[in-house]
């Protein structure tokens, strides 16, 4: 088994008399209990009581699920098997993806790509790439984004029996019919129809819907008869998809390695069932968050990322964390607010409010412990040149200036009693992310029945939506 994550709240701690935390330990194990048996009470099918509705903890045992049946299937039609087999096919077929979807149903991807595929990917020639380009749309309703991107699409693919002018979509909306993602394969749909031809092969093979097993867009792919369409399955809600097809089929299609991904997160479920308090990272997470937020006021989460390739893991959580615990509860509020931080670079923007501002605050760092490329080492220069004195840095590498800028950041929080915590990577790979991204899930559930509200749902949603629908439709 690989290193796993670690989960240290060495600093929160110690604002923290010892007491709260043991006090809180039974409530704690209760919503660990709870959070089993929703799972249990779905793997019965037994009818969910209306306080529990929706019930969507389908994401906690999959992984664990889709690898055991794989292993069980070898040959036959696995669902994990399926997804590797018709990645591979469209990963082979064409040069640029067009993603479709939004919330959930394109944050956990987008997390996947910028965590786990290199910097510049859209840039590298295709065999440093080995699969297609990455372009994203319907996350908006950005008229000059979209047709920019239709406009390259046409300036660039004009030969489509080339793979390099090859391109397709995967369309991904659990519902079916969310408006910005409807709307956006219109639109790409009909572009690539013009391209290829609008009954031809390509144009229906080049097209893979990932879906609920009802809705709009399940109905529109069973008439047009796209040969390869996947589920959303239901019990998992759209922020929880990320290791349902809606995740895993674009990430295989981009080289990325599903099996590891979803054993990290199957290893995480595992600890979480498992460890004991003080060393189970989801139990303690939520412990740490929920004691500073209930008896110090931090209502506002930093995920504060170290390096640039975590950003979009912070914006997925975001998602996760509003759209789970932004809540009403009884005649008041609940949920801590999420912000996303990518240092060094948020240091030089957020960093004074961070360090002087507002008590309001619990920063988690997300910190990955080895680069995965070769240490750059500081350069070094002449005498002459060195007016600004980096040379007094031998031997020094980024590694080092970057350990450096968390070890004093750390420092600068602790002298002034600012709670941080810190996950720790040994390293940025598909197993540590699996981990990392099941860790967030569960333990956004357990403090969701921790604070007695429901975590699956976003009822508040729907309000503007309507409003939309008023406006538009008449
Ligand atoms: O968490 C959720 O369920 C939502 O944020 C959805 O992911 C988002 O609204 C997109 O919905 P759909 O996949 O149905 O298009």
């Amino acid at each position: 088994m690989p290193e796993p994550l670690r989960y240290d709240p060495y600093a929160a701690r110690v604002l923290i008399p010892e007491l709260a935390w043991q006090e809180l330990e039974p409530k704690l194990q209760g919503a660990r209990q709870e959070v089993l048996d929703d799972v249990a009470m779905m793997q019965a099918g037994a009818l969910v009581p209306a306080a529990k509705q929706p019930l969507d903890a389908g994401f906690i045992e999959l992984p664990a699920v889709l690898l055991r049946e794989a292993e069980a299937r070898r040959n036959s039609k696995s669902l994990l098997k399926q997804i590797e087999r018709a990645s591979l096919r469209l990963r082979r077929q064409i040069d640029r993806l067009v993603l479709l979807g939004i919330g959930g149903s394109y944050m956990g991807l987008r997390a996947l790509f910028e965590g786990l595929c290199p910097p510049f990917y859209n840039e590298l020639p295709r065999a440093n790439r080995g699969g297609p380009r990455l372009y994203y749309e319907g996350e908006n309703l950005d008229n000059d984004a979209a047709r920019s991107l239709l406009e390259l699409l046409q300036s660039e693919c004009t030969k489509p029996t080339r793979l390099a002018h090859r391109w397709g979509i995967v369309v991904i909306s659990k519902s079916g019919g969310t408006l910005e993602t409807a709307a956006a394969f219109r639109l790409f749909r009909e572009a690539l129809e013009r391209y290829y031809g609008a009954d031809s092969p390509r144009s229906r093979e080049l097209v893979i819907p990932i879906t609920g097993e009802s809705g709009k867009l399940r109905t529109f792919a069973e008439r047009k008869g796209y040969p390869a369409t996947f589920p959303v399955p239901d019990g998992i809600g759209g922020r929880f998809s990320v290791f349902t097809a809606v995740g895993l089929f674009p990430a295989a299609v981009l080289g990325i390695d599903i099996r590891a991904l979803l054993q990290g997160a199957a290893d995480m479920t595992e600890r979480f069932k498992t460890a004991p308090y003080g060393s189970n990272p989801v139990l303690d997470y939520v412990a740490a968050s929920h004691l500073l937020e209930r008896d110090y006021g931090a209502n506002i989460r930093v995920l504060s990322t170290w390096g640039k390739r975590l950003e979009a893991v912070g914006l997925w959580y975001d998602q996760l964390l509003a759209e789970s615990l932004g809540k009403p509860k009884d005649d008041g509020f609940v949920g801590a607010t999420p912000i996303t931080v990518v240092n060094t670079r948020d240091l030089h923007s957020r960093g004074q409010q961070h360090q002087e501002g507002r008590r309001d605050k619990l920063i988690t760092n997300v910190i990955v412990e080895a680069p995965s490329l070769e240490p750059l080492p500081v350069p070094m220069v002449p005498d002459a040149d060195d007016q600004d004195q980096l040379n007094r840095l031998r031997g020094k590498t980024w590694p080092d200036l970057m350990s450096a800028a968390i070890q004093g950041t750390n420092q600068a929080y602790a002298d002034v009693q600012r709670p941080t915590a810190d996950i720790r990577l040994p390293r940025l790979d598909a197993y540590a992310l699996g981990e990392l991204l099941q860790m967030l899930m569960l333990a956004t559930v357990v403090e969701g029945r921790l604070l007695g509200i429901n975590p699956y749902g976003q009822p508040g949603v729907e309000d503007y939506k309507r409003n939309m629908g008023r406006i538009l439709y008449g």
